[in-house]
């Protein structure tokens, strides 16, 4: 199937000059969605994993569906104040101003192996982030995968130290 042709593109979303993709129409076509899920599987199939790690909101969409099909666990990575628990928090820059995310510091245990998986790589910053946040527990990330890049982004550059794959490329 051309997952592709599934992406909803739209222009000027959320402002001028933007490109937004779309996976809502993905998600929404039961085939589409499936196959999705099961490309990332198979792209990982040979990595022994312990557990999928996924940034708020949409990374939740993808990882958590992996995580089944893997037959793992999943852990969330929050916004500042959503995770109840005791976290760790990672700040990282933007282009103007930072952002924080948190994770829960008992989700990941040293020695774990862990996949990341997000909807969409653009500048890299919210997966180095939680790459961060899951060495920092003591946890291996042994595989990152997207359902979408932006290629002209450089997001892979952050990460080049790790196995990153995608499965659509913009
Ligand atoms: C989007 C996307 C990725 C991130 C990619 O999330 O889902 O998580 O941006 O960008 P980066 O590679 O430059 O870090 P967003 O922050 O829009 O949040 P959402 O998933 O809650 O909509």
């Amino acid at each position: 199937m051309d997952l592709k042709s599934k992406i909803r593109v739209i222009e000027g979303f959320p402002k001028e000059g933007i490109s937004f993709k779309d996976i809502t129409t993905v998600l929404q076509d039961k085939d589409a969605f499936r196959e999705c899920i099961y490309q990332l599987a198979e792209a990982f199939r040979n990595e022994e994993v312990d557990m999928v790690v996924g940034p708020e909101a949409r990374g939740f969409l993808i990882g958590a569906p992996l995580a089944y099909e893997l037959g793992v666990g999943f852990v969330p990575v929050r916004k500042p104040g959503k995770l109840p628990a005791e976290t760790i928090s990672f700040e990282y820059e933007l282009e103007y101003g930072t952002d924080t995310l948190e994770i829960h510091k008992d989700a990941i245990k040293p020695g774990q192996k862990v996949l990341v998986i997000d909807d969409l790589l653009a500048t890299g910053g919210t997966v180095h982030s939680t790459v961060k946040m899951i060495e920092e527990l003591g946890g291996e990330v042994v595989g990152i995968g997207f359902f979408i890049e932006l290629e002209f982004l450089n997001g892979r550059k952050l990460l080049e130290d790790y196995n990153v794959k995608s499965l659509v490329k913009y």
